[in-house]
């Protein structure tokens, strides 16, 4: 009996551990949309950095996307296909871009620093590695923003 209990704890431990992943997903997805968005429509002077930085995020955020889907396979759940409702504001101005690049940004590390705390508990490196790359990379990415901002 107490087995049983113990099984279903660990399976509930895991669908909300899955549940966090693909929250992760859906933002990382809704960032692929919100740089590409702002790479293509950034003006300026600013266009000759920021349509290349814009669009260097969004790859970032492709290749994040593929290392939490992967984690989602790997623990047998389902990925989301959808990307974070969460607008995305359409702007010309490129400090309003940026902004909500920080926000993003922001967002994104709290987002795999939950899961981080999570994957504490649960005993497998690979993925804990692999999830606190990408923290370490959101991370770097607010602090370059926020320094852009600046
Ligand atoms: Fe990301």
């Amino acid at each position: 009996m107490i087995k049983i209990f113990s099984i279903l704890k660990e399976k509930m431990k895991e669908n909300q551990l899955i549940k966090q992943l693909n929250n992760a997903l859906s933002w990382e997805l809704r960032a692929i949309h919100l740089y590409s968005h702002y790479s293509a429509y950034v003006q300026g002077i600013h266009r000759l950095q920021l349509s290349g930085h814009f669009t260097t995020e969004a790859t970032e955020s492709i290749g994040h996307a593929n290392i939490v889907r992967s984690a989602i396979v790997k623990l047998g759940g389902v990925a989301t296909t959808e990307r974070n409702i969460h607008p995305i504001v359409h702007t010309l101005d490129f400090l309003e871009m940026l902004k909500h690049a920080y926000e993003t940004e922001k967002l994104a590390a709290t987002i795999y620093g939950e899961i981080l705390n999570a994957l504490d508990h649960y005993d497998d490196r690979e993925l804990y590695d692999s999830i606190e790359t990408i923290y370490f990379a959101e991370l770097r990415s607010v602090e370059e923003v926020r320094m852009l901002l600046n």
